[in-house]
C-alpha cells in the first residue's frame, strides 16, 4: 500500500517513521514533509492545507491510506473531500473537527452534555465583556478559532482580561480566529493530555504523554507549541485514565454522534487535574506535537491496522501494545521562538553514530544542496528511550549535545517531572 502523511512537522516525521515500518506499506509520501521525513518517505511539495492539490496527488498516485497530521486541513474539510472521491483517510470530518476549530462550539457541546470543563461565557462584542469580568478574578481569555496554539491569554484580573479581549477582537491579534472569544474560569492543578483513537463508537486510549508548553526551564516564559514531552506520565495513573475515559472521552464521542458530527480519528483531550477532578481545557482533533514523538517510539504494534480499523468502524477488534521503557522528546528550537527567529542556519551533528537509543525527528528543517538547514521555530525533536526515566533523559540529552547550529534554544529540564 502507498500511504500519504499530510504535514511537515515533528509529529509527521514520527508518524511517517512508524508507518514506514509496517509490512503492509510499500511506500510513504509526506506533503510537504521536511529534511527528516525525506529519509523515510518521498516528500511532495504540496502545502498541508492545499486540499485540492493533495486530493489530485492522492488520486493519481493511488494512495491507499492518508493520515492527516495538522488541524488546518481537517478544519478545511480534507477528510470529506477525500471520502467523496472514494479515498481512505484517517481523521475527523470538517463538522467533527470543529471540536478543535471552534472553542465556542466545543464549550457549548461540553455544557450541553455535562462534560467537566471550566465555567465560561462566549462573546462576540467587546461591550458584553465589561459586564462579565470582575476586577479581582483571574480568568483565561481564548480566541475561538484556530490560532496555532497561541490564542489563549492567562489574565490575573479584569483589567488584563479586557485588554486581552481588546487585542484579540479589535486589534485582531489572531486574525479572524478572534471574531468570537471565550472567557473562562482559571483552573489550577497539574496539566496532562489523553489521546485516543476512535472509530466513533469505541475509544482506544494511547498511553499518557506530558507536554512542556512553556518556552523556558521551570515552566517559565511564554507558551509555545510544545518544547518537549515524555511518555508515560506517572501522574496519570490507570485509575485516573479510566475516569477520564468514562467521564470525558466516551461521553464526548457519543455527544458528537448525537449532534450528527460522527467523530473518527484521534481525539486529544487537554486536561487540568483540579481538586474537583479532571476538567477539559481543550480538545484537539489530531495527534499532539511533540507528544506523538515519544508515543510512536513506545508503540509496539504495526500502526497501520489501527488507522484502518478506525476508518472501517471496527476499532473494538484492536488493542495497543506498549514498550514499558519510558521515552523523552527534547525539542530543539530556533533562538527567539515562539516570537521571531532566524531560518536557514546549517545544522551539524545529526548523525547519532553509536546512540541507538535516540531518533532525531525533524520539524522545521529543509534540505538544500545536501545540507540540512533550519526552517522553522521548532527545529528538531530529539527522542530517546531508556531503561528508566533518568536513562531516557540522559540518552536524549547526549544526542542533543552533539547537534549544533547558530542560535539554538532548548529546555534542559524535559522529563524531570516524571522522575
Ligand atoms: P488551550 O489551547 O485551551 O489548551 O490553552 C493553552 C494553555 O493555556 C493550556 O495548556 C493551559 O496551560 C492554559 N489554560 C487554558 N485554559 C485554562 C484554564 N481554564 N485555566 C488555567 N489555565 C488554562
Ligand atoms: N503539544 C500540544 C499540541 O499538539 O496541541
Amino acid at each position: 500500500m502507498r500511504v500519504l502523511v499530510v504535514g511537515g512537522g515533528g509529529r509527521e516525521h514520527a508518524l511517517a517513521w512508524k508507518i514506514a515500518k509496517s509490512p503492509l506499506v510499500k511506500k510513504v509520501y509526506c506533503a510537504p514533509g521536511n529534511a527528516g521525513t525525506a529519509s523515510v518517505a518521498e516528500n511532495i511539495e504540496i502545502p498541508a492545507d492545499n486540499v485540492n492539490a493533495l486530493l489530485q496527488f492522492a488520486t493519481v498516485t493511488g494512495i491507499g491510506l492518508t493520515v492527516v497530521g495538522p488541524e488546518q486541513p481537517l478544519v478545511k474539510g480534507i477528510v470529506d473531500s477525500f471520502e467523496e472521491s472514494g479515498l481512505r483517510v484517517f481523521g475527523p470530518s470538517q463538522r467533527a473537527a470543529e471540536i478543535e476549530g471552534s472553542k465556542v462550539f466545543c464549550k457549548d457541546l461540553m455544557k450541553k452534555y455535562g462534560i467537566p470543563t471550566a465555567r465560561y461565557e462566549s462573546f462576540d462584542s467587546l461591550d458584553q465583556v465589561k459586564l462579565f469580568t470582575k476586577e479581582d478574578e483571574p480568568v483565561v481569555v481564548k480566541a475561538s478559532g484556530l490560532a496555532a496554539g497561541k490564542g489563549v491569554i492567562l489574565c490575573s484580573n479584569g483589567e488584563e482580561a479586557r485588554s486581552a479581549v481588546q487585542s484579540i477582537m479589535q486589534e485582531k491579534a489572531f486574525g479572524n480566529a478572534g471574531n468570537q472569544v471565550v472567557i473562562e474560569e482559571f483552573l489550577t492543578g497539574q496539566e496532562v493530555s489523553l489521546l485516543a483513537f476512535t472509530d466513533g463508537k469505541t475509544v482506544l486510549p494511547l498511553d499518557s504523554a506530558q507536554d512542556h508548553k512553556a518556552a523556558f526551564d521551570g515552566d517559565k516564559g511564554p507558551n509555545t507549541g510544545g518544547m518537549g514531552a515524555y511518555s508515560p506520565a506517572p501522574v496519570f495513573t490507570d485509575e485516573l485514565k479510566q475516569q477520564v475515559i468514562d467521564e470525558i472521552m466516551i461521553p464526548t464521542v457519543r455527544a458528537m454522534a448525537k449532534e450528527s458530527r460522527f467523530y473518527r480519528g484521534i481525539l486529544y483531550a487537554g486536561l487540568m487535574l483540579t481538586e474537583s477532578g479532571p476538567k477539559v481545557l481543550e480538545f484537539n482533533a489530531r495527534f499532539g506535537d511533540p507528544e506523538t514523538q515519544p508515543i510512536m517510539m513506545r508503540i509496539k504494534n504495526d500502526i497501520v491496522p489501527i488507522f484502518e480499523a478506525c476508518i472501517d468502524g471496527i476499532l473494538s477488534t484492536q488493542t495497543l501494545q506498549w514498550k514499558q521503557e519510558p521515552t523523552v522528546c527534547v525539542v530543539m528550537a530556533a533562538k527567539g521562538y515562539p516570537d521571531s527567529y532566524d531560518k536557514g542556519k546549517e545544522i551539524t551533528g545529526l548523525n547519532l553514530g553509536e546512540n541507538q537509543q535516540a531518533v532525531v525527528f525533524h520539524a522545521g528543517t529543509k534540505l538544500e544542496n545536501g545540507k540540512v538547514l533550519t526552517d522553522g521555530g521548532r527545529v528538531l525533536g530529539v527522542t530517546a528511550i531508556g531503561s528508566d526515566i533518568n536513562q531516557a533523559i540522559k540518552n536524549a540529552y547526549s544526542a542533543v549535545d552533539k547537534i549544533k547550529w547558530d542560535g539554538i534554544h532548548y529546555r534542559k529540564d524535559i522529563g524531570n517531572k516524571a522522575k
